[in-house]
């Protein structure tokens, strides 16, 4: 490449920097885009769906119910109840929709406090686009007011405990992944939506990476402890043995090639089923394509 060519495209990006903030400085911004049905419909099915925002923050964890304050978990600092994200005073009626994204991106509340949770762990890759469904279907809620608790983290714990694990947040743009790569797609359900490996991925330890997929660790909800099984394509110890059909009926019926019913009290299976079909056809697909681990 000629020497000249990287100064003229730098000169360029200040161009188009430059325009873009005196755009941005001017008094009226344009309205914002009407919501489109099409948009409230993935916020429904992105919440409901491989989402599962209930599974926490609903009190019985179910779909459906209202995201008034729910369960009780426990992450590396303890006890954390799933606060109340309607849009009332206990819940997060205050929170503008870029709030909301600063949180989905860099797990930042707007008074500034840092929230250091793995129970959102892979939601900071989340498209640009499902991230507006998901915000523009959650402002479409009824407001309920709740006694659900906000978990406080301090100072000491946050810096110490968190301190090595924590994560810069995702600044810029995140584009949407099409469906024609269906495995990719899918991944992207998996590790930023759905995020199955905060419970079906081994722990990672001093010494050890996690093993992505590859289970035993213990989930504890509500004060009930469950180990989480390998989910790899291992034949002896994940589902190598299970079709992508198999797969993708385990999504719409919580069952599995055996007939055994897995417990939606910690898988969130009844959540799953409600993702639209295609979206469960990537996933399923994707998850057929884990490399196995023992
Ligand atoms: C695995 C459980 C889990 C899932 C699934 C989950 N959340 Fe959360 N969420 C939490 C917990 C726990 C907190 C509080 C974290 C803390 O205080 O450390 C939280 C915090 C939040 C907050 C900040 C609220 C506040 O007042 O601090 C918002 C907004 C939020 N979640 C939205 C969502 C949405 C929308 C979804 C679905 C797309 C979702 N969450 C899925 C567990 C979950
Ligand atoms: C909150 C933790 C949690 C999340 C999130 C979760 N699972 Fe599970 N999953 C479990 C537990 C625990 C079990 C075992 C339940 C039982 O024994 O009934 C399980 C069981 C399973 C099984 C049955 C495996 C077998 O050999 O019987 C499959 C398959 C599975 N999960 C896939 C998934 C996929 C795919 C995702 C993400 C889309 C996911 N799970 C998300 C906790 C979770």
């Amino acid at each position: 490449m000629a020497w000249w060519r990287p100064l003229i495209i730098s000169a360029l990006a200040l161009i188009s920097v430059s325009a873009l903030s005196a755009c941005s400085s001017e008094e009226s911004l344009p309205p914002p885009l009407p919501i489109s049905e099409d948009t409230l419909v993935r916020g429904r099915e992105l919440t409901e769906g491989f989402g599962a925002c209930g599974f926490c923050h609903a009190g019985q964890g179910r779909p459906g119910e209202a995201l008034s304050g729910g369960r009780l978990f426990v992450d590396l600092y303890g006890e954390v109840p799933g606060p109340n994200i309607t849009l009332s005073e206990s819940g997060i009626g205050s929170w503008t929709e870029d709030d909301v994204r600063k949180f989905f991106r860099g797990n930042v509340r707007p008074d500034g406090d840092l929230v250091y949770s793995p129970l959102h762990k892979g939601f900071e890759w989340i498209s640009d686009r499902d991230l507006t469904a998901l915000i523009a279907y959650l402002r479409t809620q009824p407001a309920h007011e709740s006694t659900a608790e906000r978990r406080e983290v301090s100072f000491f714990e946050r810096n110490t405990t968190g301190f090595f694990r924590s994560k810069p947040a995702v600044m810029g743009y995140v584009p949407q992944i099409t469906t024609s790569f269906k495995t990719e797609y899918g991944q992207y359900l998996i590790d930023s939506i759905a995020r199955c490996s905060r419970c079906h991925s081994s722990s990672d330890t001093l010494f050890s990476e996690e093993g992505y997929m590859a289970g035993g660790r213990e989930i504890e909800i509500n004060g009930v402890m469950k180990a989480a099984p390998n989910i790899t394509s291992s034949k002896t110890s994940g589902i190598g043995e299970w079709s992508e059909a198999q797969i993708k009926d385990f999504f719409h019926t919580g069952r599995t090639p055996n007939g055994k019913s897995v417990d939606p009290a910690f898988c969130p299976i009844e959540f799953y089923r409600r993702a639209s079909a295609e979206d469960i056809e990537a996933a399923a697909r994707y998850i057929r394509s884990i490399p196995a681990t023992e």
